[in-house]
């Protein structure tokens, strides 16, 4: 903020609450608000610092004042770095159900500093690493190995310029999630319905881990997958102490159950994301009842 003054912006700092829960219509509308108190124009700009909520809160709250004004995105977790940063969706959750109302509002530009990480939990860095790993399978398997040898966060600056790239490479073909960009959703199906049925006990980030072992499993026995992939991703994630194996506890109907009301469906089917090998994801697969209950 001093930065900014001493170059003689007007800056207002807007606090909101922490977390997921506060992800909605009414902290949209206490920063309209606060847009307003701070005497905010057209051609003002909004700066996001934070994690994915406060970007996407922010992204939409700018996106709907005065019909569109200016904002600028500085990330401030790992996950929000390499993912909720870029692509441009912007937008809140409703009670049945997340992500449900937003815009395709895309920032004047993200910054991203990776010092600011060293004040984030160690959990944090650990749940942002499986959307690392998510975008070293889809796109760039020398990725994956660096995340393979990870031993310790002096090594993010890298993996995060990386894992952005693929990201970067995907929106720029798929910009409003028409096709390809699906593959960003390697390990969402099976991911969203772990956090959902264990009460959201597993953090997206582990949820997804599973996800996308559970998912390989899927392409292994669909003949998609080369056999020994789903291994090979599984070791990768374990060696960061993230979970491969849907635990014991949940119910697996109630799991197959969730997976049924994921937003990524078609004339009523599931539509999967699977890997084929690293680099390449197959989108759009329906997989038959019989092969989902065996691995789930
Ligand atoms: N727009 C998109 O394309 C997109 C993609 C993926 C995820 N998302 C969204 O992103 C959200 C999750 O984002 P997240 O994982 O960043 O969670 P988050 O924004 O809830 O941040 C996690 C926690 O870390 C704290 N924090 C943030 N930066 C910190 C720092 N540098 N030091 C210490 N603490 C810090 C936050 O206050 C919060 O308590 C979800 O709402 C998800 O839907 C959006
Ligand atoms: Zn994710």
């Amino acid at each position: 903020m001093t930065a900014l003054e001493t170059q003689g912006i007007a800056v207002t700092k807007i606090v909101i609450p922490a977390g997921e829960v506060n992800k909605n219509i009414e902290s949209v509308q206490a920063l309209w608000y606060g847009f307003l108190d701070a005497s905010l124009e057209r051609g003002s700009t909004v700066l996001a610092l934070g994690g994915g909520v406060v970007g996407d809160l922010s992204g939409f709250a700018a996106s709907t004042f005065m019909r569109g004004i200016t904002w600028i995105n500085v990330p401030t977790t790992l996950l929000a770095m390499v993912d909720a940063s870029l692509g441009g969706k912007t937008g809140v959750d409703l009670p049945r159900g997340k992500n449900l109302v937003g815009a395709f509002y895309p920032p004047a530009f993200v910054l991203v500093d990776p010092n600011v990480l060293l004040t984030l939990p160690e959990v944090e860095i650990r749940t942002g690493m499986a959307e690392v790993i998510k975008h070293g399978i889809i796109g760039d398997p020398g990725l994956l190995e660096m995340c393979a040898g990870y031993r310790g966060e002096g090594e993010l600056d890298k993996l995060i310029t990386r894992a952005m790239a693929v990201k970067i490479r995907i929106i720029e073909t798929d910009p409003y999630d028409k096709g390809e960009r699906a593959a960003l959703n390697l390990g969402h199906t099976v991911g969203h319905a772990l956090e959902l049925v264990s009460e959201y006990r597993l953090r997206h980030g582990e949820a997804v881990a599973i996800g996308m072992v559970v998912e390989t499993r899927l392409a292994e026995r669909l003949g998609l997958a080369e056999q020994g992939l789903s291994l090979h991703i599984a070791s990768i994630l374990a060696g960061i102490n993230l979970p491969v194996d849907i635990p014991a506890d949940l119910d697996r109907a109630a799991i197959r159950r969730a997976m049924g009301v994921d937003k990524k469906k078609s004339q009523g089917r599931i539509c999967f994301s699977l890997p084929a090998s690293l680099s390449r994801v197959l989108i759009g697969i329906d997989v038959p009842d019989d092969v989902l209950d065996a691995e789930i």
